[in-house]
């Protein structure tokens, strides 16, 4: 979401005429995009724009420096207040400002300018993507399709930084997604805090179909796109219609980002999360009935307030049970004004990261066994581009969401092909075109 985000500010300044910057030392503007989901990710950001203070900033005054996410929503200005060299702070509803206060700033005509109100119809204001200049279209693409929360879980801090939820409608995002496509998009994903509410207020069930499930009959729809995926959802948002649509739309990748966060009954009811463990893993159930190859991947918190050791051992047991393809472990970390921030009970620190180490050792250990799994096999992948890590590889990734490294060239991007899994490595595997593609 992050990215997307950032991605449509750039393209906002791109399409008034500046430029990206190589690097921070040679910017005219720095704006750091922020998370607040923890206090981990806030402390990184004030710490980034300490260091641009005092190296970038010494040496040229004029650099405007700003921040702008779900962080500047929830401080505001008391971010001026505690770093005096930053200009600029931008909620999550005036993204689209972004261009216009920068002019103000660097006409002088302001000095500082905060700006954290909400919006009306903020969520049809955002929508460019990077696609001219001499940036290439991407292969694959995040579509924006509704922001803001209304599930309130007591450990989250989304509901108050994005806001009530607000969906684009049916024909809009359409015609994004066929904008892209008409530009070489292969793949899209549709991007929301909670997608599975898309469309819950305003756009009326069909035939027992959701507005989230009628939204992905419509993209799908779209001559040319290749794959559709979508996060994050909410585990209540999988009906009988949203699993369906994995068997019934075959552009719909078989892969399922599915955030648990725990899996003991009286925990998940603290959380507000609105389904028990059961309930979770009947879900769990069906997609593997539709889809016997999808991928499975997880939100885990650890040292929720209250959890006692057998609640976390309910959590480990549930992990082994569902065998997910990857989970990412959350310690849990107080945010304020959310209801778990003051709870009874809050659990010390290094239980909270001796659990975290606990989990990650049996994450790491199935999803190592899974990924093995592949070794010998044929997969399809759609090929993204150079690694990121070694520009030498391509990298692509399969229907159920698993990188693919391989020895191929530039006239790989963009296709679809069948690969030879030949090695496992950390949540990577490794392929060989030529095997299967003689
Ligand atoms: N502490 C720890 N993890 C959190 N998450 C959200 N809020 C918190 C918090 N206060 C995690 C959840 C969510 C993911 C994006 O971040 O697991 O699914």
């Amino acid at each position: 979401m992050n990215e997307r985000d950032s991605e449509a500010v750039a393209a906002q300044l791109v399409a008034k005429g500046y430029s990206l910057a190589k690097t921070e030392n040679v910017a005219d503007v720095i704006l750091l995009n922020t998370c607040s989901v923890r206090d981990f990710a806030e402390q990184k950001a004030i710490g980034k724009m300490q260091n641009l203070a005092a190296d970038v900033r010494k040496n040229r005054p004029d650099v405007v420096l700003g921040f702008m996410g779900c962080m500047a929503q929830s401080r505001g200005q008391e971010l001026l207040d505690k770093l005096p060299d930053v200009d600029l702070v931008i909620g999550t509803q005036k993204f689209h400002h972004t261009a216009d206060y920068l002019e103000e700033i660097l006409s002088g005509a302001r000095k500082k300018i905060v700006d954290v109100a909400a919006e009306e119809k903020s969520e049809a204001t955002i929508r460019e993507h990077l696609l001219n200049g001499s940036a290439k279209t991407s292969v694959s693409a995040f579509v924006s399709i509704m922001q803001g929360c209304n599930q309130y879980c007591t450990f989250c801090i989304v509901p108050y930084t994005r806001g009530e939820e607000r969906s684009r409608t049916i024909p809009d995002i359409v015609a994004e997604c066929r904008e892209l496509v008409s530009r070489g998009v292969k793949e899209i994903t549709l991007l929301g805090q909670i997608v599975t509410s898309f469309g819950k207020r305003d756009i009326p069930n069909q035939n027992g179909k959701s507005a989230f499930v009628q939204l992905l009959d419509a993209v799908h729809e779209i001559e040319g796109l290749e794959r559709i995926r979508f996060t994050s959802p909410h585990p209540k948002g999988y009906g009988d219609d949203l699993i369906e649509a994995y068997a019934r739309l075959p552009k719909l990748c078989e892969s399922a980002h599915i955030p648990v966060q725990s899996g003991n009954d009286r925990v998940l009811k603290l959380m507000h999360r609105g389904y028990t463990r059961e309930k979770f893993l009947g879900i769990i159930k069906k997609l593997r009935a539709a889809k016997p190859e999808i991928g499975i991947t997880t939100d885990i918190i650890v040292g929720f307030p209250g959890e006692t050791e057998q609640d976390f051992e309910e959590t480990l047991a549930l992990a082994h049970e569902v065998e997910f393809d990857n989970a990412y472990i959350f310690k849990y970390s107080q945010r304020r004004d959310t209801p778990a921030a003051t709870m009874p009970d809050q659990v010390p620190q290094k239980i909270r990261e001796e659990r975290n180490q606990r989990l990650l050792e049996t994450v790491n250990e199935i999803g190592a066994r899974k990924y093995e799994n592949f070794i010998g096999r044929q997969t399809q992948i759609l090929v993204e581009g150079p690694s990121k890590k070694n520009a030498a590889r391509m990298s692509g990734r399969t229907r159920c969401n698993k990188i693919v490294l391989f020895d191929g060239t530039a006239r790989h991007r963009g296709q679809i092909m069948d690969l030879k899994i030949t090695r496992a490595g950390s949540f990577t595997l490794y392929g060989d075109p030529a095997i299967v593609n003689l």
